[in-house]
């Protein structure tokens, strides 16, 4: 089967083409290279030991973009990693998201249909769900989006509902947790531009020194040790997941023409607890100091797995401490290769 990969250089994506071409599948990858670079494309190469048969294309460019899902044969399936990312940059630029989550999105599905091309696999967040009791199942309710960007995954999410009723597509919508980490080898990981977001790129950049103190967002919430919940996935558990639904799709295992998967371990992990773990594998003492609680976070979230393991056949295998390794190692090879 041959699958096109949007967001291809990015950072799931990337991790999702080593383990799609690990499992015996084509891949034909696009990108613009909005928040990933080129070098990625090599990093795959030694990965893979397979040239990517890779285009940079912006999705947005919709004629582009139905020429070229046109002029590429026996495409079997997409999946659809493209989009921006950054909540807070979503809330101070919302039609920018609109624009590439939703119109990338249309677009891309407009570009399918004219190639007859009728199975995706969809990057959905269990931001969805908002602050939900956990374990988080997918009949828990989706509340009003808290961002823009959220608001894009629910847009998608019923934009390809409809085109789902209205044709012949199959979709599988999976509803990220927390993805963290990066492949063994450390030639391809998270890249985050700028002042990291995101917890775990904050603590590799602390302890690497090009940070100077990581902030715990709140000591004072209603969970064990006072510090947000969350359900830490590796990314290469991730990845599998993907090579699962493709499979649920080609072996037509859905019984409904749009099913969606809650994506996580199970676990839920305080972020003094990811702190230990990093601590741990690491062996360094991570300078961090409590600071006041993040406007917008949720108190906790994890997810419940069971319609992932018993529809894909899938769960995850990786460790918090292998999260923390792996991206230990990614951040202290990102700094040898700056150092060159
Ligand atoms: P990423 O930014 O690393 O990857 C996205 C890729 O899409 C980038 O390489 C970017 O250059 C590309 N892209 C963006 N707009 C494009 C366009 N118009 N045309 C072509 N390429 C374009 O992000 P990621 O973490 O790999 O996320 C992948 C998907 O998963 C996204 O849809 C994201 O919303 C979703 N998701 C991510 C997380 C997370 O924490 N990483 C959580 C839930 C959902
Ligand atoms: C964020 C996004 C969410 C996205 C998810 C995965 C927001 C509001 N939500 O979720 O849409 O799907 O990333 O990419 O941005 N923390 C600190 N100090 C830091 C950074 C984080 O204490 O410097 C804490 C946070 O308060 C939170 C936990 O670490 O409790 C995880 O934070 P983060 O990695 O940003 O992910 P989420 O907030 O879960």
């Amino acid at each position: 089967m041959k699958i096109l990969v949007t967001g291809g250089a990015g950072y799931i994506g990337s991790h999702t083409i080593v383990e799609l071409i690990k499992a015996g599948y084509d891949v034909v990858a696009i990108d613009n290279f909005d928040n990933s670079y080129p070098s990625v494309l090599e990093s795959l190469k030694e990965i893979t030991g397979k040239e990517i048969d890779f285009t940079e294309m912006d999705i947005r460019d919709k004629s582009a973009l139905k020429t070229f899902v046109k002029n590429t044969p026996g495409i079997d399936a997409v999946i659809h990693f493209a989009a921006n990312k950054a909540v807070g940059e979503s809330v101070a630029l919302p039609l920018k998201y609109y624009e590439n989550n939703v119109g990338g999105t249309v677009n891309l599905l407009e570009a399918m249909q004219e190639a007859g091309i009728k199975q995706i696999v969809f990057s959905s967040s269990c931001t969805v769900y908002g602050e939900a009791t956990p374990p988080v199942d997918e009949n828990a309710p989706i509340l009003v989006a808290q961002s823009p960007y959220g608001n894009t995954k629910q847009i998608c999410e019923e934009i390809l509902i409809d085109q789902s009723k209205a044709t012949d597509l199959t979709v599988v919508a999976l509803r990220y947790f927390n993805p963290v980490g990066a492949h063994e080898s450390a030639l391809i990981g998270e890249l985050p531009i700028g002042i990291p977001n995101n917890l775990v790129p904050f603590i590799t950049q602390t302890a690497i020194g090009k940070r100077e103190v990581l902030t715990v967002f709140g000591d004072d919430y209603p969970t064990k040790d006072g510090t947000c919940i969350r359900d830490y996935i590796h990314v290469v558990d991730l990845a599998l997941a993907h090579v699962a639904a493709i499979d649920y799709l080609a072996k037509q295992k859905n019984e409904e023409a749009f099913s969606v998967f809650n994506l996580g371990t199970g676990e839920g992990n305080s972020v003094l607890e990811a702190i230990q773990s990093f601590e741990k594998v690491s062996g360094i003492k991570l300078n961090y100091k409590i600071g006041p609680r993040r406007t917008g976070d949720v108190v906790q979230v994890y997810a419940s797995c069971e319609k992932a393991f018993k529809g894909l056949g899938w769960k995850t295998e990786r460790s918090l401490e292998d999260c923390m390794r792996s991206s230990w190692k990614w951040e202290q090879a990102l700094a040898t290769k700056e150092n060159k």
